[in-house]
């Protein structure tokens, strides 16, 4: 039987966050360039995309770059730069088509010119879209983000802007780049490492965590319906007892 029979369709998670590793293994493995691992893994996007869109969830932030991945030989963040710009262009249209929104979170302003404006033609031309909120996280981190908030939050309290009485933690995620997108319900990490490498600090505070050994262009979408399998079987008390739950 196809696992996504199995799934509960109410019990689906609203946003998925995913860190995308693995590649340069999953190429190395095959004692190919690392390059070629990113290039493979772009297809698994696509396919990951399509999954979701099908099954009706309504935010997927995929972790593309990090801040920290700027310090990577320059020859694999022009490949990764060029792949960005190739993947956005060949499939803008199916994106319009299946009404999915695209956004960026993290320093645009860090990603060479070109791939900028294609990111930011993009955002401009699906911003109507209303099916599924793809979010993009490049030149991401999340300590930076929280810090970027703080240093708003204090120009506009210098500027009389805001009220400091006003801040707390529903004020203070809308000075995210994550404003207005629910919290990530569920965490999915390829390749095997068991750590959140700076990804959605905030935002992850009682996300449920699952990590696969598979590498990311080996992911499938049955993959993620596997994910999504054990996702439902899990009790999420967000500090409460489990007899609380069930009630
Ligand atoms: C994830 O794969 C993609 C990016 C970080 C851009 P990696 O490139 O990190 O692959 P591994 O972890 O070295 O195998
Ligand atoms: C996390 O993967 C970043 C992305 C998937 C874009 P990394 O490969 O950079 O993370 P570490 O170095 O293993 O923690
Ligand atoms: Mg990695």
């Amino acid at each position: 039987m196809d696992l996504s029979e199995q799934l509960i369709k109410e019990k689906l998670p609203k946003h998925i966050a995913i860190i995308m590793d693995g590649n340069g293994r999953w190429a190395r493995k095959r004692s190919l360039e690392r390059i070629r691992g990113h290039q493979q893994g772009m297809e698994t996007v696509k396919e990951v995309v399509r999954t979701c869109r099908e099954l009706g969830i309504q935010v997927l932030t995929l972790y593309a770059f990090s801040i920290e991945n700027w310090s990577r030989p320059q020859r694999e963040i022009h490949a990764l730069m060029m792949l960005l710009k190739r993947f956005i262009r060949s499939e803008i249209k199916a994106l319009q088509k299946n009404d999915i929104q695209i956004r960026s979170i993290g320093h645009l302003e860090s990603l060479p010119a070109d791939v900028q404006n294609i990111v930011q033609e993009a955002v401009e031309k699906t911003k109507n879209n209303r099916s599924m909120v793809l979010n993009v996280a490049l030149s991401y981190s999340g300590r930076d983000e929280i810090l970027q908030a703080i240093i708003k939050i204090v120009d506009k309290v210098a500027h009389h802007d805001f009220s400091l009485s006003g801040l707390n933690e529903q004020t203070f995620s809308q000075f995210l780049y994550t404003a207005g997108l629910p919290d990530p319900d569920l965490l999915i990490r390829t390749s095997g490492e068991l750590r959140v490498s700076n990804f959605l600090l905030w935002q992850m505070a009682y996300t449920e965590l699952y990590v696969t050994d598979i590498f990311w262009p080996d992911f499938r979408k049955e993959d993620l319906y596997k994910a999504l399998l054990d996702y439902q079987k899990r009790e999420r008390r967000f500090g409460l007892t489990g007899e609380q739950i069930t009630k």
